[in-house]
This record gives C-alpha cells, sequence and structure tokens, in this order.
C-alpha cells in the first residue's frame, strides 16, 4: 500500500518488483489529490500493473476493512515546514505542504498506519531532519515500533532519511502508548538507546535492537 501516490512511480516500480497482482498480492494507493489519482492511474497501465486507486484523505474509508492486514506500507509524505493553511489544499501544494515542522500530515498517518499493519508488517516513510525523526522514531517506540534508517541522502537544499518502522515483539506497550520495559530486559533497552543516539549523527547506522 502507498499513501500519497502521486505521480504513482513509487506503487508502479514496487509492483514491478515483487509480481504485481499476480503473486496474489493485492496492492492499494490513496492519494486526497484526485489528479494524482489519474496519473497514477496512467503510469500503471504504461507499465502493465494494476492497483486499487483511492482518492481519499491518506485512508480515511479504508481503515476497518484493511485494519491489521498491510504487509507493507510506503509513505512519502508532504514533509516541506510550511504555514500551517497551506496543508491539505486543493492543487500541487498538498504535495510538499507539511505545516509546522513538516509534521503535520505526518503525525496523521502514523497512527493511521498503526492501525493498518499486519503483524509483520513495515512501514516505510521519507521524512526531513526538519520533521525531527528521531522524535518520529520516539513516537513509534511508545507504539512498539522498532525503527532504522535504511536511506540517507543529503543534497545543498535538503537532508532526507527513509525510515523503516516494524512491530518488535520486545517491546512491551502500555494501554495508553507508555512504553513499560523491555522483555528483553533493562540492557537491551538501554543499548537501543545508546544505539538511537549514535544512529542520528551518522548516516548509516542501525537504530533497532536487532
Ligand atoms: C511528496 S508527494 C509524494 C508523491 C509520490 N509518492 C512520490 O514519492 O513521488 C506527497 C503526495 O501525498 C499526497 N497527499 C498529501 N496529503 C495527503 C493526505 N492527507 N492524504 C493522501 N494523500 C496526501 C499529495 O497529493 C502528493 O501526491
Amino acid at each position: 500500500m502507498e499513501v500519497g501516490c502521486g505521480s504513482g512511480y513509487v506503487i508502479t516500480s514496487l509492483m514491478l518488483m515483487l509480481g504485481g497482482e499476480a503473486n496474489g498480492a493485492q496492492f492499494i494507493a490513496t492519494d486526497m489529490n484526485p489528479h494524482a489519482i489519474t496519473v497514477t492511474r496512467e503510469t500503471m497501465e504504461a507499465h502493465g500493473v494494476h492497483a486499487e486507486l483511492i482518492n481519499t484523505d491518506i485512508a480515511s474509508g479504508l481503515e476497518s476493512r484493511l485494519a491489521g492486514s498491510v504487509d507493507l506500507l510506503v509513505v512519502n509524505p508532504p514533509y516541506v515546514p510550511t504555514p500551517e493553511d497551506e496543508v491539505g489544499r486543493e492543487g500541487i501544494a498538498s504535495a510538499w505542504a507539511g505545516g509546522e515542522n513538516g509534521r503535520s500530515v505526518i503525525d496523521k498517518i502514523l497512527p493511521v498506519a498503526d492501525k493498518l499493519l499486519s503483524e509483520r508488517g513495515w512501514l516505510y516513510m521519507v521524512t526531513l531532519t526538519a520533521n525531527n525523526p528521531s522524535q518520529i522514531c520516539r513516537q513509534m517506540t511508545k507504539k512498539g515500533y522498532a525503527s532504522r534508517i535504511v536511506v540517507q541522502r543529503s543534497t545543498e537544499e535538503e537532508s532526507l532519511h527513509i525510515i523503516k518502522f516494524w512491530r518488535d515483539v520486545n517491546i512491551e506497550v502500555e494501554a495508553n502508548n507508555g512504553v513499560t520495559n523491555s522483555k528483553a530486559g533493562i540492557l537491551d533497552s538501554v543499548r537501543s538507546q545508546i544505539q538511537r543516539l549514535s544512529f542520528w549523527g551518522s548516516s548509516d547506522i542501525n537504530t533497532s535492537t536487532d
């Protein structure tokens, strides 16, 4: 599944890499911009693949149907810090306008991802340094997810990361989403925090406990 499919090249590439629906997988892409849905359809047709394309806000209307069943969720959200009133506007601005710290849409996507992902599901999300990715990871840790930066790229203008999230059975989560402790023990928990701290200073360090 992709949230915010834009031109459709990500979901199309994913389908081509994974063998499309012939392998028994189902593919779904959403975008709040109807033009993005049209262009994604064209991109898919040009590459001979087909997915369910839905014009909606994040995954609105799909949550109950897809709850706990998405094995792979990819998101390149609108992450650019902008005035809040630019977020979700009609037209192309919704492709980049992320509100305060670029986090407005990201912070709405995270709980939805938690609802949709299967027990072994993976979330890949693009973030910018200004989005405070380490804080996003901590937020997801409270929901029981481990995280790791799998790609980091910097240009003169921006520093981008792709973060992978997955449920970590060693992380116990309280009902109120506060992390209690790790089944693997306090030492592992400390080690994981140290890894996390060093991780953000480097381009390619694993934040996970595995
Ligand atoms: C940065 S672009 C990414 C496009 C494409 N996935 C890519 O990687 O090239 C963000 C996309 O998310 C869509 N989008 C923004 N807010 C959204 C929301 N609340 N729900 C669904 N899609 C949204 C935008 O219309 C845009 O197509």
